[in-house]
């Protein structure tokens, strides 16, 4: 038997010291460094907080102001990797300074309370309870965490479709070697140009035999732009659970990542058990972060995989040999080890951000400028819009083809010019351009103009 150890170890098992910060002075960037019982060192200067929505909306204009791309490029590529507003900025760089001035005893007197706020933050974000979300890296961590951590036995099911991404079914492959579960894939429509809410929804709900344990699904499909009914798809899952035993429900996980930040939908809404997003992308949240969130439904049918450090109780159990948690939630499915924490402790930052702004009125601002991007690609000669036009099956990205060209020529020539858009990794390639709400009207037209003119030449 191992000697109990007295003194806390450096994570939170017990007794790690507290201190009171406002939380929105932390969140906007006043906070942090005084609150932490004021370090000599140089303060940053607090970051002004985005405009508060009203009757006439939010100024659009200052919200972009809060961002610093560079003015010579037409960014429309949220759906990559992230620009931290100036909130977001200022808290990162609060608590790099205050880890840069006393490293080990910043984090342990601070890394369990500032944990316990990210989780809260993002589960506040997300409609869950605090101690259903957890922290990871990015949406393809919590992928992989999720599809390998789930409880399957040799004959079960995953149902997923071939519009799904390759960090969906590369999960799903190295899951299914280890718990002999078997992958199928269906195809949700034929034809984009002709796919419907009742097309997709009964093509899974046909699929589902009595073998599916798990349908592993994408919100907004990062090649089309498509995004699925979640809320028709987990309502018509519901009925067909309700005729199967507990232990034979199908479990709904998703992927939100493309609609986490844009779309004015929580877990509830949507109606799933599992959700994985990135919080780099869309929430314009802090490089290297993400969330896996479930209900109770989905946090009884995972495993963690990853040791847990903050809070879970596992470690103190561990040290003096007592039984180890046999279960899983936000706190135990959050990663431990050593992180880049002033990222981790800044996800309120983004989660605040948001909802200063208004989570609909960032939905119809993203869903407003991609109206303006889809209605001119459309009309436009030369050019085939992939992205359905209706708002209920779509969200920020739209994609399209340039006749002669291929994607990645497009995105190079729209480089040239200045607008910076992607092409889609997969077999079949479209262009991507992704207004957000560090975009313009203005700079949609930008978008607009280039693409004509890439597409006369
Ligand atoms: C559907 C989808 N899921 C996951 C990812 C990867 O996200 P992350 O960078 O958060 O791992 C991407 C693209 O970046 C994607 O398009």
């Amino acid at each position: 038997m191992r000697p109990r150890v007295p003194a806390a170890p450096v994570y939170g098992v017990a007794g790690v010291r507290m201190m009171r910060v406002d939380r929105r002075g932390f969140l906007f960037g006043a906070g942090v460094a005084a609150a932490a019982a004021a370090p000599a060192m140089a303060q940053e200067t607090a970051a002004p907080s985005p405009p508060s929505p009203s009757t006439t909306g939010p100024d659009w204009e200052a919200v972009r102001a809060q961002f610093q791309t560079a003015p010579d490029q037409v960014n429309m590529n949220a759906m990559l990797i992230a620009s931290h507003p100036k909130p977001v900025r200022a808290a990162i760089d609060q608590f790099r300074r205050e880890l840069d001035w006393r490293p080990v005893t910043f984090l342990e007197d601070n890394n369990r309370r500032l944990q316990g706020y990210s989780r809260a933050a993002l589960a506040r974000y997300l409609g869950v309870e605090a101690r259903q979300a957890a922290l990871t890296d990015s949406t393809t961590m919590g992928a992989a965490l999720v599809y390998s951590g789930l409880k399957l036995r040799p004959g079960d099911e995953i149902l997923t479709t071939h519009q799904d991404y390759y960090v969906t079914h590369e999960s799903l492959r190295h899951a299914a070697l280890r718990n002999g579960a078997t992958i199928r894939r269906i195809s949700l429509y034929d034809d984009i140009d002709k796919v419907s809410e009742p097309q997709m929804v009964g093509r899974l709900m046909s699929a589902i035999t009595p073998r599916t344990r798990v349908l592993a699904l994408t919100w907004v499909h990062s090649s089309t732009g498509l995004k699925i009914p979640l809320p028709a798809i987990s309502s018509a899952l519901a009925q067909v659970n309700v005729g199967r035993q507990e232990a034979d429900q199908v479990l709904l996980v998703v992927d939100g990542v493309h609609g986490f930040g844009n779309q004015d939908a929580d877990m509830r809404a949507l109606g799933c058990d599992v959700f994985v997003a990135g919080c780099h992308k869309w929430l314009f949240g802090p490089r290297g972060t993400g969330v896996i969130a479930a209900n109770a439904k989905g946090w009884a049918a995972l495993r963690p995989t990853i040791p847990s450090f903050v809070d879970s109780g596992a470690w103190g159990a561990w040290i003096n040999n007592g039984p180890l948690p046999d279960a899983a939630d936000g706190v135990l499915m959050s990663p431990g080890g050593f992180k880049a924490f002033e990222h981790v402790w800044a996800i309120p930052a983004a989660i605040d951000f948001h909802e200063k702004i208004g989570r609909a009125q960032i939905a119809d601002r993203t869903a407003l400028l991609a109206d303006q991007l889809k209605a001119g690609l459309e009309v436009m000669p030369g050019v085939r819009l992939i992205t359905p036009r209706e708002r209920r099956l779509s969200a920020g990205i739209v994609s399209f083809d340039v006749a002669g060209l291929s994607a990645d020529g497009t995105v190079r020539a729209l480089r040239q010019r200045g607008v910076v858009a992607s092409a889609a990794p997969y077999a079949v390639q479209h262009v991507r351009l992704t207004p957000s709400i560090m975009n313009s009207p203005a700079e949609v037209d930008r978008a607009l103009a280039a693409v004509r003119e890439i597409a006369r030449a």
